[in-house]
């Protein structure tokens, strides 16, 4: 459907598509619908998380032009849960007047990580040194940046694949193909992250800096604390680096901004999500608006809501266990987690469960942060995710 005009809100009953049916949609339609809103999704997987919650899914993968196509014209407005997508064929649904938000041009810089990078150098936005590399990564060019560093492939990389720490000649078999880039490795001391909202009118509302803890061994997100855990100034100096962040990507919608603290006490982006992120699932309960509210209201043109934070958090997502490999999941202890005051269970709808994958995540809020630190260690202990047997 094509809109009126831009400028204008898009109001419920309207239809939001979302291409990508993961946990993101899945939480961005269930604020959609509370809200009024019809959507439907588009996923290669029938019965995908957010499909199962939609009006309708549309089954198709994300480079193909015809099923883009078929979502966006069943919608007033069209936005995003992954990065994913062939923005050829989203600018030229953009050109024939379809609403699609953040734009194919947002998306195409965030896309190509050295892109986005260069951008951000160009505002000003502090980051680790990086530099571009002709061709396949070679010893020399690796040698002339110095060690130790970071290699990232420019485009499709997430959960830490497409990233090789590389600390000196004897690491270079670790080295990946295809069009890379380097940069510096931070001595970290925390990572953070912030969820910035934009809105159609610029006007811009940050939530809480929060801290996130990594699983060493598969790289995702172990647990997340909000506020982190930092001195004041340390708080204030990434919320203003993380907000100038996304002010000069000049987008609609919800990002979040992933940033280092040094172990000197430097603040670094590391990158920038052009959607609701990992680091925001508290915000469904802790905050006024979740970040999945606030996407649909920043894209749909409408206010911003309340970032307050209601009640300090701690965040754990549920991944497959790395025994039994995959299969229908089966899951065991959740009586034991509801048990426990504050503990909120989301578990997204995945058929399958593979080790690692993403498959819930659980909220607890705390009177303050380190009861909600304990009971989320306690949640991580007692709720698991494996392949049951074929039903
Ligand atoms: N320059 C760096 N210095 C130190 N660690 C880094 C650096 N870049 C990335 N990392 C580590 O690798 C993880 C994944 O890198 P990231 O660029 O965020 O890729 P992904 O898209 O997979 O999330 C980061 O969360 C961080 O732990
Ligand atoms: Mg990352």
């Amino acid at each position: 459907m094509l809109p009126m005009s831009s400028s204008q809100a898009i109001i419920p009953p309207a239809r939001i598509g979302i291409i990508g049916g993961g946990q993101l949609g899945r939480m961005m339609t269930q604020k959609a619908k509370r809200l009024g809103f019809r959507v439907a999704v588009l996923d290669p997987s029938p019965g995908s998380p957010a499909g199962q919650l939609a009006d309708f899914q549309i089954t198709g993968e994300f480079d193909d032009g015809a099923r883009l196509h078929a979502l966006v014209e069943r919608c007033d407005l069209t936005t995003y849960d992954l990065e994913g997508i062939d923005v050829v064929a989203l600018r030229a649904l953009e050109k024939e007047g379809h609403l699609i938000r953040p734009s194919a041009d947002l998306l195409e810089l965030i896309q190509d990580k050295f892109g986005q990078r260069s951008h951000l150098a160009r505002h000003g936005i502090p980051q680790p040194e990086f530099r571009a590399i002709e061709g396949e990564a070679t010893p020399e060019q690796l040698a002339a940046f110095g060690y130790p560093l970071v290699q990232k492939i420019r485009r499709g990389g997430y959960d830490g694949r497409g990233v090789a720490l590389i600390r000196g000649e004897a690491d270079h078999s670790k080295l990946l193909p295809g069009p890379s880039y380097v940069e510096r490795l931070v001595d970290i001391e925390k990572e953070l992250a912030m969820i910035v909202a934009r809105s159609v009118d610029g006007d811009m509302k940050g939530y809480a800096l929060v801290e996130m803890v990594f699983d060493p061994r598969a790289n995702l997100l172990e647990m997340l604390l909000a506020p982190a855990r930092v001195a004041p100034e340390i708080a204030q100096r990434a919320e203003e680096i993380a907000m100038a962040t996304v002010e000069c990507l000049g987008g609609v919608g919800v990002f979040g901004v992933e940033l280092f603290l040094s172990k000197s006490g430097e603040i670094v982006v590391n990158e920038v999500a052009p959607r609701p992120h990992n680091s925001g699932h508290y915000t469904y309960e802790a905050c006024v608006t979740s970040q999945f509210e606030q996407h649909i209201r920043a894209v749909a043109g409408l206010p911003l809501g309340s970032v307050e934070q209601m009640r300090p958090a701690a965040m754990g997502n549920v991944l497959g266990h790395d025994e039994g490999g995959a299969g229908p999941p089966k899951l065991d202890g959740l009586a034991e987690v509801l048990a426990i005051p504050g503990a909120m269970v989301h578990i997204y709808g995945k058929a399958e469960t593979r080790p690692f994958r993403k498959m819930g995540h659980v909220t607890v809020l705390g009177q303050d942060l380190e009861e909600a630190r304990l009971k989320a260690l306690k949640v991580k202990d007692t709720l698991r995710i494996r392949a049951g047997e074929q039903r």
